[in-house]
């Protein structure tokens, strides 16, 4: 009897706590299908690939127009892609729900969208424009068109504060920018792409790792490179790998991405510093891409690694496999050189700064700025970090317009 009441009673607490985390998963497509009026603009969240990157945002406002107002966007007859990006100016990038939209400070407000969020959102052509307007109605319009009021509030459709709002809006929110031909979106499954040829391991640790995953996924669309270290490479680095905490395993895994999309012929010609997905403000985890001859190499202070074949190349997302794997200064010290240098504050030597050496680096930091021995300690080591940074961020600006020229 007690035995059976306290099976009970666990079932009882692993529903509670089971059940809330299943039904509070945000699903834009499960609260508007509660509504058909909004069924033609919920199916086209759906295909264009929208609906996944709103589940996947927090404090956003989805604003979505009913049917009739959906049949006269379908009516100009846009590609698949155009619509997307149509849509995805009806998502803002902040929490707006009625009483928020109407006690906006001054009577207006700027809103950053999905599209702005792009990168392919030409000038200020991404960001919503709120007005409160007389008699208390609130207007919408692009940016670009703010003079006029091309839709207004209507009604809240559901409210979660602060992480979604779903609102109606009068009308499709009018922009030649959004409208203009794009690309169709793509579903990419980048964990088969790296399984398929070569990358299990790496795909394997990156599906372990959420908060990785998710890193990767959400650049996909807006370009990515992956370089993904052999099955043999990966095996042997194991034991290092599961010895880093969950942040170090989070930025080792990150640090093999770009958030832009090279191919490989571009990689041959864009000698340089590169940011990685692991970049993040005064954390450098920077990488060089550079090449000789027709070998492309990545390096890091620590190791050079080899691109060894292409796994896939689709724009937006390219995938490379290299023979190593990328050792991050900032997660690994010279302890894993070859060829360590003896305990006791020698200063190593910067290696020369000589594209055809391909002896493997010393010990040491990238070439001009001085580092410390095995022994210099971390605090040193981050003010260098910091002192680098503009440079690095300087060739993430240049590669990300060169990209965004690419898709105009
Ligand atoms: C969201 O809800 C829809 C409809 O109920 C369902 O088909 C879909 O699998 C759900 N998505 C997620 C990520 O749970
Ligand atoms: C918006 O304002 C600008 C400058 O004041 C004007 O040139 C333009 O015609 C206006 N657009 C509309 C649609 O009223
Ligand atoms: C908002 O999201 C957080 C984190 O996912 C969650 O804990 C919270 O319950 C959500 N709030 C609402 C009102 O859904
Ligand atoms: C991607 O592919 C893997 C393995 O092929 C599969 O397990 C996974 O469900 C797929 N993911 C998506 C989103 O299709
Ligand atoms: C793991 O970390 C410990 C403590 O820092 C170290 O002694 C050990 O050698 C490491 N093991 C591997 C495989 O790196």
């Amino acid at each position: 009897m007690q035995l059976h009441y306290a099976a009970a009673t666990l079932i009882s607490l692993a529903l509670l706590l089971l059940l809330p985390s299943t039904t509070n998963a945000q699903n834009i497509t499960r609260i508007l299908a509660k509504h058909p009026e909004f069924s033609t603009f919920n199916h086209y969240l759906t295909v264009t690939l929208l609906a996944p990157e709103i589940n996947r945002r927090k404090t956003i406002t989805v604003c979505a127009v009913d049917n009739a107002a959906m049949d006269s966007l379908l009516s100009k007859q846009l590609t698949l892609g155009a619509i997307k990006n149509v849509l995805s100016l009806h998502v803002l990038l902040d929490y707006f729900d009625a009483k928020k939209l109407h006690q906006i400070t001054d009577g207006a407000a700027l809103a950053a969208t999905i599209f702005q969020s792009t990168g392919t959102a030409p000038g200020s052509s991404g960001f919503v424009q709120i007005t409160v307007l007389k008699g208390g109605k609130v207007g919408l319009s692009p940016q670009d068109a703010a003079n006029t009021t091309a839709a207004t509030f209507v009604k809240s459709v559901e409210a979660a504060p602060y992480n979604l709002s779903v609102i109606q809006i009068s009308a499709v929110l009018p922009s030649p920018a959004a409208e203009a031909p794009a690309p169709a979106p793509s579903e990419v499954n980048l964990t088969s792409a790296l399984s398929a040829r070569g990358c299990k391991a790496f795909a394997a640790a990156l599906t372990d790792n959420i908060a990785a995953e998710e890193t990767f996924k959400g650049n996909v669309e807006s370009g990515l490179t992956v370089f993904c270290p052999g099955d043999a490479a990966m095996k042997s680095f194991m034991p290092k790998f599961k010895n880093l905490t969950a942040e170090g395993k989070q930025s080792l895994l990150e640090y093999h991405g770009m958030p832009v999309y090279e191919s490989l012929s571009g990689l041959r010609s864009s000698n340089g510093a590169a940011n990685t997905l692991a970049t993040d403000g005064s954390k450098r985890f920077s990488i060089t891409v550079q090449n000789d001859g027709n070998e492309v190499t990545v390096k890091t202070p620590i190791v050079t690694a080899k691109i060894v074949s292409t796994v896939f190349d689709k724009d937006p997302l390219s995938i490379f496999q290299l023979d190593k794997v990328l050792l991050p200064s900032e997660l690994f010290k010279s302890d894993l050189a070859p060829s360590p240098a003896p305990e006791g504050g020698h200063h190593a030597k910067a290696p020369k700064p000589s594209s055809r050496d391909e002896s493997p680096p010393a010990p040491a930091g990238p070439a001009d700025s001085p580092v410390d021995g095995p022994d210099g300690d971390a605090a040193d080591q981050d003010q260098h970090s910091d002192g680098g940074a503009p440079r690095f961020v300087g060739y993430g600006v240049i590669f990300s317009l060169g990209f965004a020229l690419l898709q105009l």
